[in-house]
């Protein structure tokens, strides 16, 4: 104990009896382990690999995209399949980092209430879901999903795309010139049916062109809705991926 003021033990004292320099010291070790884990994330060129398929969001679905976070549908669905093999057999392959690079914020959902919808696109027709959105008793008569009428009844807003497009790209997302000089035009080209859609689909890969809300006179919100929900999980062909890697 003699030489207890010049021992590391005396030092460590302080940590020992002040909880004040204890909880410092407990912070400055977490943020050091912290950084040394994240900071690299942002810079390694492979934290999210490459995957064939993905593009960024045609105009219409993004403007979809946008009524269904203004909706707030993500407080009941999830759009993240996690590998585990009851998801797996119910919602198909687990979700790939790349299918949200495009998305942000990013659509992961922290509840379901309802069903993941990650891979919804192609699952039910057009008819299905202008009806489900209208009232979803009407399809499925024990649902407790909220119903939103207003969507086929309410003309789409698109002034802003051009704008969202932009701030997107800020954030890394490759929207050229060309797409948001076409983006008005394109929004129409996807909602009709019979466009001409050869250039609009070389600007966007497997985007599906038609009338999505069973109303071709008119561009309503329940178009682009429909349309983003119909192209979830369309992209990525998992043929070419090894489907049973990773699920435990
Ligand atoms: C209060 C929770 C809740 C909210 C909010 C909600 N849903 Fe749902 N949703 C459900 C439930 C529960 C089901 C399952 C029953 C059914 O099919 O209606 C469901 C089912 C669905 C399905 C069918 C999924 C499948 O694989 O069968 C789609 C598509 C869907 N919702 C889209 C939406 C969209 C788009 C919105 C926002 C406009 C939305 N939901 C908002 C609860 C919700």
């Amino acid at each position: 104990m003699a030489s207890q003021g010049t021992s590391i033990w005396a030092k460590h004292q302080i940590f020992e009896k002040h909880t004040y320099w204890l909880m410092l010291g407990i912070l400055i070790m977490i943020s050091i382990g912290g950084l040394v884990e994240i900071a690299p994330l942002f810079y390694l060129k492979g934290t999210v690999e490459t995957v064939q398929g993905m593009r960024p969001y045609t105009p219409l679905e993004l403007v979809g995209r946008n009524i269904y976070i203004r909706e707030g549908c993500y407080n009941c669905h999830s759009q993240m399949i996690r590998p585990l093999r009851d998801e797996v057999e119910r919602y198909g392959h687990y979700s790939l980092a790349a299918e949200s690079m495009y998305d942000h914020p990013f659509q992961w959902g922290s509840k379901r209430t309802g069903p993941d919808l990650a891979r919804v696109g192609g699952k039910y027709s057009d008819i299905w879901h202008q009806e489900h959105l209208h009232n979803p008793r009407s399809v499925v008569p024990a649902s407790i999903m909220p119903a939103y009428p207003w969507l086929s009844q309410t003309k789409l807003n698109t002034k802003h795309v051009e704008q969202d497009m932009k701030v997107l790209r800020l954030e890394g997302v490759p929207y050229t010139d060309d797409d948001i000089a076409h983006a008005q035009a394109d929004l129409v080209t996807q909602s009709t049916t019979d466009a001409e859609a050869d250039a609009f689909q070389k600007r966007y890969p497997k985007a599906q062109v038609r009338d999505f809300d069973g109303n071709p006179g008119d561009l309503t919100e329940a178009d682009a809705l429909i349309a983003y929900l119909q192209m979830l999980g369309t992209l990525v062909d998992f043929k070419l991926y090894d489907n049973k890697a990773n699920v435990r």
